[in-house]
């Protein structure tokens, strides 16, 4: 559920009409909605109420500061993959004790400003990373608390690029050699072990992987356990997947989640973490962008838009779909027409869809992408030097600018002609 809907005639984003927004913002750009983004937030709340937990928001799915901002009032802990997210959370309100760090490739500068900073632990993947942690802890006269990321080897039947839990993808250590790993760990001054970390892709629409993986980490819980490890923190990972096809998926809820989680690690007694990203900003989120042009081709209509996958990439990278749907309410007898819907960069991979049936649409109409809140605005750049596109956060009947469109200035600015030129 989301709260993007028509409403006489024209889509709404919470009580603001998407068309008002446009032509005060200009196109494209990406609206939020914070009644979404909470109510998203406050399903795993649920979920996982009645156990110790702490929902982690992986805030690389969507990290504007005033997103950030709206979860952390809401106490959501973050997940950070980076010194850059971790100042982004600090920025945002998060104490230092509900920030997790995880990541293959910590530095270690980003190490450092987490320890001084304050961190509720590091989810460690290797153990070249956990030498260097141990040596900038103790340098600092810190403890380390960390997980150990396992990899369970367990397949996510996801998209391959987001798919993290086998044993030929990087992340994680081979559960197989948890305990030898956990020896060691426990041997390393500068490091408190609390607890393990898994996290097996994105875009779980299934929910027996996550059972497989969990009833792993279950076991191995008590395996460390017998070899006198205090394990009293699990940290579950995020990747629920949700319906980007509004007609044909039907991806588990949250609750459905939380009740695996109770019934493969519940009797443990271990606090619990998890770390979703897309679940809560996905459908929070939506792009809008402009037909520039309807160019008839052979044998096919093209709708150029103003918006092109440097804006939203994730149909260029992972043949992702988003509904794309008209602002203007079409219709319910209108008949629909294929369109192959792209941008106006020069390469044929930013299209966004091919032959997608939509009701007609002209030059000057608005159109919206659905569903993207998350992995959207993050992974935009300014390639064919697009400015990155601005941010709207919309509450009830108010929206404000939550980032500007750069000037042309402002991004020339950024670049610097060496003296000797
Ligand atoms: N925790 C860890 C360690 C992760 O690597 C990720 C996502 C998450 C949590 C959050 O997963 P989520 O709940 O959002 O599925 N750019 C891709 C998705 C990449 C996901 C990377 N890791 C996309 O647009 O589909």
């Amino acid at each position: 559920m989301d709260h993007f809907l028509y409403r006489d005639g024209e889509l709404f984003a919470e009580d603001v009409p998407v068309a008002e927004i446009a032509a005060a913002v200009g196109t494209p750009f990406y609206c939020y909605s914070s009644a979404t983004l909470t109510r998203h937030f406050q399903l795993f709340e649920e979920a996982l109420a009645g156990l110790d937990h702490m929902v982690c928001y992986a805030m690389k799915a969507a990290s504007n500061q005033a997103i950030l901002t709206t979860l952390a009032r809401l106490g959501a802990g973050m997940d950070v993959v980076s010194g850059g997210e971790y100042t982004r959370a600090k920025a945002a309100g998060v104490p230092g004790e509900r920030i997790v760090f995880s990541g293959v490739g910590k530095t270690r500068d980003e190490m450092r400003m987490a320890l001084e900073g304050g961190i509720r632990q590091f989810n460690v993947e290797s153990e070249p990373e956990m030498a260097v942690l141990n040596e900038v802890a103790l340098s600092l006269g810190l403890r380390a608390p960390i997980t150990v990321r396992v990899n369970p080897d367990v397949d996510a039947k996801t998209h391959a690029k987001i798919a993290t839990g086998k044993s030929e993808n990087k992340f994680g250590i081979p559960i197989a050699r948890a305990r030898e790993v956990y020896a060691h760990a426990a041997s390393l001054p500068g490091l408190e072990v609390i607890g393990i970390d898994v996290h097996i892709g994105s875009q779980l629409t299934d929910l027996a992987p996550f059972r497989m993986a969990y009833r792993k980490v279950a076991e191995l819980t008590e395996a460390l356990r017998a070899d006198g490890h205090d394990i009293r923190r699990l940290d579950l990972g995020g990747g629920l997947g949700i319906p980007y096809a509004r007609s044909n998926e039907a991806p588990p809820l949250p609750l459905a989640w939380g009740q695996v989680i109770r019934e493969e690690v519940g009797h443990l007694g271990c606090e619990i973490e998890i770390e979703p990203g897309r679940l809560i900003a996905g459908n929070a989120g939506i792009m809008v962008s402009k037909v520039i042009y309807v160019k008839s081709g052979e044998g096919r209509d093209f709708l150029i838009l103003d918006g092109a996958m440097n804006d939203l990439i994730r149909p260029a990278m992972y043949d992702a779909h988003h509904d794309i749907v008209p602002v203007v309410e079409p219709e319910a007898a209108v008949e629909m027409q294929p369109y192959d819907i792209v941008g106006p960069v020069c390469e044929s991979g930013d299209t966004f869809a091919k032959q997608r049936l939509m009701p007609p649409v002209q030059a000057g109409d608005l159109v919206a992408f659905r569903s993207a809140g998350a992995y959207g605005a993050v992974m935009a750049s300014e390639y064919n030097t697009r400015p990155l596109i601005p941010e709207v956060l919309v509450h009830e009947h108010q929206f404000a600018v939550i980032r500007a469109r750069p000037s042309f200035d402002e991004i020339l600015n950024r670049d610097t002609i060496p003296e000797w030129l």
